[in-house]
């Protein structure tokens, strides 16, 4: 399963792209805002630090400008993934930008219905919101579970499923048990993932027994 990051700030990827564990970043118009910085600078510096796809989502909502909106965004990096909303014009746009060579990321998906189409237009990546159809008591990892099933009855299907709006490691989990091939994390969840008490408590444990020995490896 690819991790990816799904924030804008760029102090936050440089921290996790330390981890090794970072294949790549998402971003919305919602997160880039938050910087309060320039879209294109922080899109440019955010390709600097991470390899992988980064997602860049265009803001018309016409398909001749969010063709243009996506050639420019895709002029920025290589690794540019132009994001499209799942909306007849987004697909368009989605089917231009892959005859481009682009990778295209379709966002806001909320049916298997939409995931379908999404598909069929090439997309690169699909990204069904789980935490959002939770919070609305609507079961976001049955629709993970049905996509990736609809999926891998077509060997003609390369879209690959993007787990978005993650709210827990459990999300996490659930979804790489049901064959998902990414999930873009809120750094809180990357962070939360790695906690278990029982490990804090194990090394601890460890620490105190070695303590005992007077000994220190490099040392030795
Ligand atoms: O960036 C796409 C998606 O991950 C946003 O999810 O619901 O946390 O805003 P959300």
């Amino acid at each position: 399963m690819k991790f990816f990051i799904d924030t804008a700030d760029i102090a936050e990827i440089e921290e996790l792209a330390e981890t090794g564990l970072v294949d790549g970043v998402t971003t919305n118009p919602s997160l880039v805002a938050k910087t309060g910085r320039k879209f294109t600078e922080v899109v440019a510096d955010i390709c600097k630090v991470v390899d992988g796809p980064v997602s860049a989502e265009v803001t018309a909502t016409d398909a001749p400008t969010m063709i243009k909106e996506g050639r420019k965004l895709a002029e920025i990096a290589e690794n540019v993934t132009v994001k499209v909303p799942l909306t007849p014009d987004g697909l368009k746009a989605c089917r231009a930008l892959r005859g481009d060579g682009t990778m295209v990321n379709v966002t806001l998906c909320f049916s298997s219905a939409q995931a379908l189409l999404a598909a069929k237009a090439g997309a690169s990546f699909i990204s069904p919101f789980v935490g959002r159809l939770d919070d609305i008591a609507f079961d976001g990892l049955q629709l993970i579970e049905d996509i990736v099933d609809i999926y891998n009855n077509y060997d003609t299907i390369e879209t690959e499923v993007l787990v978005a709006s993650a709210r827990s490691p459990l999300h996490v989990v659930q979804s790489a048990q049901m064959g998902a091939h990414v999930v873009t994390l809120p750094p809180k969840v990357l962070h939360q993932m790695y906690n278990h008490p029982l490990t804090d408590k194990g090394l601890a444990a460890f620490l105190e027994d070695w303590a005992k020995t007077g000994q220190t490896i490099l040392d030795d």
